[in-house]
Parts: structure tokens; C-alpha cells; sequence
């Protein structure tokens, strides 16, 4: 076990961790972050996808041993609140891109990610992005998932410009 300082949503948090433990069950066992969902287990759907220091991680494969001291880890929890909701899930639910939802933390935090690095993003590369980052949706059929993203795009746009 060794000592460790995360800054988690823009908190720093000192915890005592075991290397080999994965980073989507010290954020949700240690730190009770549970927005991060654990679908898979295998890297293969994005259900716990979480940005560490500016890259699009699988919570789920991703070994403390490989997240830095210091590192600055955004989940869920960090993006909007039941009460104050970030554009990019207010245009989730305005599209109809959540059903069952268990997919949304993921897609919501990769979005984030996304329209950072590219704020004007065609529908092709919205698609591009999750088929690289393996976000994936068993109910929606993605077509809402890309709406609400090129919503989401728009909305931030006003926010920036006005
Ligand atoms: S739960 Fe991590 S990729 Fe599916
Ligand atoms: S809304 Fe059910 S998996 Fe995406």
C-alpha cells in the first residue's frame, strides 16, 4: 500500500491505495464515486470512462500503478449536479440520448472531453470519437447520442460567445 494525493473533480484527496487496484474501484469503493458505472469490466464498453490529466481513460483497466501523484482525474460527479446540470447532459436529455442510462456517465464525460479538444465537431467525427474511445450504448442506437452532442456543442458555443 502506498500513499497517494489524487485531485479529483478539483479536490485534492490523500489515499492509501494498492498499485495493483484499479482505478474505477478506488473512485467508486474508496472515494464513493459511483456515477462511474462498471459495465464490462474489460475495457470494451466505456460505461467507466473518466479524464486523467487531460486523456479519456477506462477506469476499468487502468491500474493505480499508472495514475501519477497529483494526477487530476474528472468523473461524473465533476462535470454537473442533479441540481446544476452541465449543458452536455441537459442536451442528453433533451435528445432522448438516455434509456436505461447505465451508458450516460460514460458518454456525458467523453463528450466533455471531446468538445474540448474540438468544439465545431461534424457528426462523423462525434462518431469517430466514440467508436475510438469504445463508448458504447445498447439501447439508443446512437443517432440521439450524436444529436445531443452537436446540441451540446451549440448550447456551449452560446455560453462562450455570449
Ligand atoms: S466497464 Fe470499463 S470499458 Fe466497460
Ligand atoms: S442508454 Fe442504455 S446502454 Fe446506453
Amino acid at each position: 500500500m502506498i500513499k497517494k494525493t489524487l485531485n479529483v473533480n478539483g479536490i485534492d484527496r490523500v489515499l492509501i491505495i494498492d498499485q495493483e487496484s484499479l482505478l474505477s474501484d478506488v473512485l467508486r469503493k474508496q472515494l464513493q464515486l459511483t456515477g462511474t458505472k462498471v459495465g464490462c469490466g474489460t475495457g470494451q464498453c466505456g460505461a467507466c470512462s473518466v479524464i486523467v490529466d487531460g486523456k479519456l481513460v477506462r477506469s476499468c483497466v487502468t491500474k493505480m500503478k499508472r495514475i501519477p501523484d497529483l494526477a487530476k482525474i474528472t468523473t461524473i460527479e465533476g462535470i454537473g449536479s442533479p441540481l446544476n446540470l452541465h449543458p452536455i447532459q441537459k442536451a442528453f436529455i433533451k435528445n432522448g440520448a438516455i434509456q436505461c442510462g447505465f451508458c450516460t456517465p460514460g458518454f456525458v464525460v467523453s463528450t466533455k472531453l471531446l468538445l474540448e479538444q474540438n468544439p465545431h465537431p461534424t457528426r462523423e467525427e462525434v462518431r469517430d470519437w466514440f467508436q475510438k474511445h469504445r463508448n458504447a450504448c445498447r439501447c439508443t442506437g446512437y443517432l440521439m447520442i450524436v444529436d445531443a452532442v452537436m446540441d451540446a456543442a451549440k448550447g456551449l458555443l452560446a455560453i462562450s460567445s455570449g
